[in-house]
């Protein structure tokens, strides 16, 4: 198992520590519940770096207060066990407490790649993510960070905070992990019953086609409108976005650039997110 701590004291006493050693060190946020998803991130940090931390804190600001931050799931045990599989050297598990304690008032406000797709259904939820990942890099001052395609708008977003900030952390996106049939890894995935899974699992399939046809010259809104109706067709119970963007900037997409097509989507009270990439020709 990795060395733990829940302080941020302890965590910058170790971090030091390695910086006296000369040791270059790599960053895995996460919120737990980990799966291969999240291994495969600390796999590559440890490609990248020598000691790789890996902050496991289910961050309350953002979730909404309709959201799930109750029922999220947390099972320390099994994730510290998993990380010592995957050679991460150390676990930061703060309580909420010692990451916001009693008069925080200090929050983050990323604009650009934020705009839109999540931020229309989660006004407040890039908010919470970029105030807490520059916490975690203000304490922790790794050398670099992995952040998983899974969740692309954030990935985008960190990069533009880094970049708006000066933090001095290298942003590493690592590619989306999925099972057999296509469906992303995620720890939400947990809530979904055979039935339901089943019908998350076309969802990947959905996307590929839709951006194999708009690379094939399909106009973009027929075939994220069919995308829409393909998913209702199967099963999925609302659909948030289906939208295609430049997969850089997250600007609207042209067909002569690089695009990332993105989706939201409900099934019951679970709601799942992916994107693919979209080709330029
Ligand atoms: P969480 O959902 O736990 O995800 C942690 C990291 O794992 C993110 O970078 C995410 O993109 C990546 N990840 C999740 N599922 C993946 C998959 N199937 N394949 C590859 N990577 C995957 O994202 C968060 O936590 C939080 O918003 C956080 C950044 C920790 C801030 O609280």
């Amino acid at each position: 198992r990795p060395v733990v701590v829940d302080s941020v004291a302890a965590l910058r006493a170790q971090v030091h520590g390695w910086r006296r050693d000369g040791l270059r060190i790599a960053m895995v946020p996460t919120m737990g519940a980990l799966h291969d998803g999240h291994i495969s991130l600390i796999r590559i940090a440890l490609e990248k770096a020598e000691r790789c931390v890996v902050s496991i804190f289910v961050n309350p600001t953002q979730f909404a207060p309709s959201e799930d931050l109750d029922k999220y799931p947390r099972q320390l045990a099994r994730d510290l066990d998993r990380l010592g599989l995957a050679r991460a050297d150390l676990a930061f598990t703060p309580t909420v407490g010692e990451m916001y304690p009693a008069g925080f008032a200090t929050k983050v406000s990323v604009g650009g790649p934020a705009a839109g797709l999540e931020s229309d259904f989660r006004p407040t939820f890039f908010d919470g993510v970029a105030t807490v990942v520059a916490k975690l890099f203000l304490q922790a001052t790794p050398d670099c960070a992995v952040f998983g395609e899974k969740d692309y708008q954030q990935l985008c977003v960190v990069r533009q905070l880094c970049r708006d900030l000066d933090l001095p952390v290298e942003i590493i996106g690592a590619p989306t992990i999925r099972d057999p049939h296509g469906l992303a890894m995620s720890s939400r995935n947990a809530y979904l019953g055979e039935a339901e899974l089943n019908i998350a699992r076309q969802l990947n399939a959905i996307l590929r086609k839709a951006a194999a046809e708009m690379a094939a010259g399909a106009d973009q809104k027929d075939a994220t409108a069919e995308a829409s109706r393909a998913l209702i067709a199967a099963g999925f119970t609302e659909v948030d976005y289906v939208e295609a963007r430049e997969s850089l900037t997250l600007a609207p997409w042209r067909r002569d650039r690089e695009g990332r097509l993105l989706a939201a989507t409900w099934l019951g009270k679970t709601r799942l997110i992916d994107n693919v990439e979209v080709p330029s020709i």
